[in-house]
């Protein structure tokens, strides 16, 4: 158990954003909730986010994911940390202190680094990474024994600390007691005029403390966020990791990388997902699902065995063994039963569709309740809108309705009504009735002179 302090102030001026940098998102989630959350996996008990530039949009955003400390003006990192004293104070054991810019940043290696502290005994871990290009980064100094000295920035560097390639993650554990001591003999002696939480280490060493580095294996998982390039390279890593997780877990992918995934979306085993696909946040899809190419499903439930082929399905559930596509539009609010045909260029609308009906092509079905067994011809469309209200309309179990009808709503079709094609309905038609709403064709015999004037 641990507390953990998000530092998530800072404006982020090379986002070139009205969106405060900490926003910005990686497959689906904000960059800051991704290390909220992986605190908490990692067993944080509380955690505490330290929020300044546009601290308002920031939690609204994240609401009660975390706990907040306000920083009104960036005076530095350990400025940052200092906000956030009544959490250090309330925290116990132990603070471990993250950069909300930093989303692969995973619970294990947190544990990890939490379990090292602990082990060694030290009142401060920086958590490290080896890098082959340490530029930006802070740079370790350690003794000629190994023991870490202290932290130099890149701009208080002198020529030989710039060859270290050992940095600083910006990621640490401290003992509480320690943290709050070093917080209060911070000075801002640099060339930034800020206070480094960076200092804090060398101020524990001086007092007798012991202190330490926990070095990351895998170096992508310090890697911070300050433009759109990194944002892009931090979210091929997420997707790689996500994308990886689902194939472990049982699902097909043939081109992985072309596939985006958010976060929070489920799979179940022996599903395929084929290339182009987007699959957001909040959508689960069973087993045995063919997810085919250029689909994009948003907070879709998607039950075992269905085929989607290049289709749109949002905030809906599609029940098992039905088909969907290609080119079906399927928008919020839906519920589509078993072994239904869903085909092209079908689009539905906030309506409910009962097991085993057939809407085959070129069809639109809007705030309407479908029942059992319907078969729809092609280009029937619900009349749902006069231009001010929408209407519900309902359509019985096993009702066969002919090409090219229009049912004006509010309309009600009886079970097993049948509709002629071409009919456009406006009246509620009986269980078993056949309705036939079109104009009468007339063939005309017609003179020769008509023809001949005619074909002049
Ligand atoms: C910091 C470290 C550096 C490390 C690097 C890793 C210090 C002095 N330097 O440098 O050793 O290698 O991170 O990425 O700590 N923040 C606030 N309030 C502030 C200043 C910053 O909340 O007053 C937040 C930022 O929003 C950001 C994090 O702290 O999330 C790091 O700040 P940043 O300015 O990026 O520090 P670096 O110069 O990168
Ligand atoms: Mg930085």
């Amino acid at each position: 158990m641990f507390t953990s302090i998000i530092l998530a102030a800072g404006m982020g001026t090379r986002m070139k954003s009205e969106i405060p940098k900490v926003l910005h998102r990686v497959c689906g989630k904000p960059l800051c909730r991704w290390v909220i959350d992986e605190s908490k996996k990692a067993g944080a008990d509380t955690v505490a986010a330290v929020v300044g530039h546009k601290a308002e949009l920031v939690k609204d955003e994240l609401g009660d994911a975390c706990g907040y400390a306000v920083q009104a003006e960036q005076k530095g990192t350990g400025h940052a940390v200092m906000q956030a004293g009544e959490y250090i104070k309330n925290a116990g054991g132990y603070v471990v202190v993250l950069n909300g810019d930093t989303p692969l940043i995973t619970a294990e290696t947190i544990r990890s680094a939490v379990e090292y502290h602990k082990e060694n005994g030290n009142h401060a871990t920086v958590l490290t990474a080896v890098l082959p290009d340490a530029s930006g980064y802070g740079r370790i100094v350690r003794d000629s024994s190994g023991s870490v000295m202290k932290i130099v920035e890149q701009k208080d560097a002198n020529d030989e600390e710039k060859l270290i390639k050992e940095v600083n993650s910006g990621m640490y554990v401290f003992d509480a007691e320690s943290l709050l001591y070093a917080l209060g003999e911070l000075k801002p002696n640099n060339a930034q005029g800020e206070y480094y939480l960076t200092d804090t280490l060398e101020i524990l060493l001086a007092a007798g403390k012991k202190v330490g580095a926990y070095i990351i294996g895998d170096s992508d998982e310090i890697r911070g966020i300050n433009d759109r390039v990194q944002l892009s390279e931090a979210e091929a890593i997420m997707r790689r990791r996500i994308n990886e997780y689902h194939m472990k877990n049982g699902v097909t992918m043939r081109i992985p990388d072309s596939i985006y995934i958010e976060d929070g979306v489920e799979i179940g085993s022996d599903t395929e997902i084929c290339p182009n696909v987007t699959l957001k946040s909040g959508t689960r899809i069973g087993k045995g699902c063919v997810v085919g190419t250029g689909s994009v499903l948003d907070r879709a439930v998607i039950h075992d065995n269905v085929d989607i082929l290049s289709s749109v399905i949002l905030e809906s559930e599609v029940d098992s063994d039905t088909h969907v596509g290609p080119f079906a539009y399927i928008r919020p609010n839906c519920r589509v039963g078993k072994d239904v045909k869903v085909g092209d260029f079908v689009e539905l609308k906030n309506s409910t569709i009962d097991d085993d009906t057939k809407i085959s092509h070129l069809t639109y079905i809007g705030d309407t309740d479908v029942g059992k067994g319907v078969n729809f011809g092609c280009g029937t469309v619900t009349v749902n809108y006069d231009g001010k209200k929408k209407y519900r309309s309902t359509i019985g179990d096993h009702a066969f309705i002919g090409c090219n009808t229009n049912l004006v709503s509010p309309v009600n079709i009886g079970d097993g009504a049948y509709i002629a094609a071409g009919s456009t309905i406006t009246e509620d038609i009986p269980e078993n009735y056949l309705s036939i709403a079109r104009a009468r064709q007339v063939n005309k015999h017609v003179s020769d002179e008509w023809l001949a004037k005619r074909r002049k």
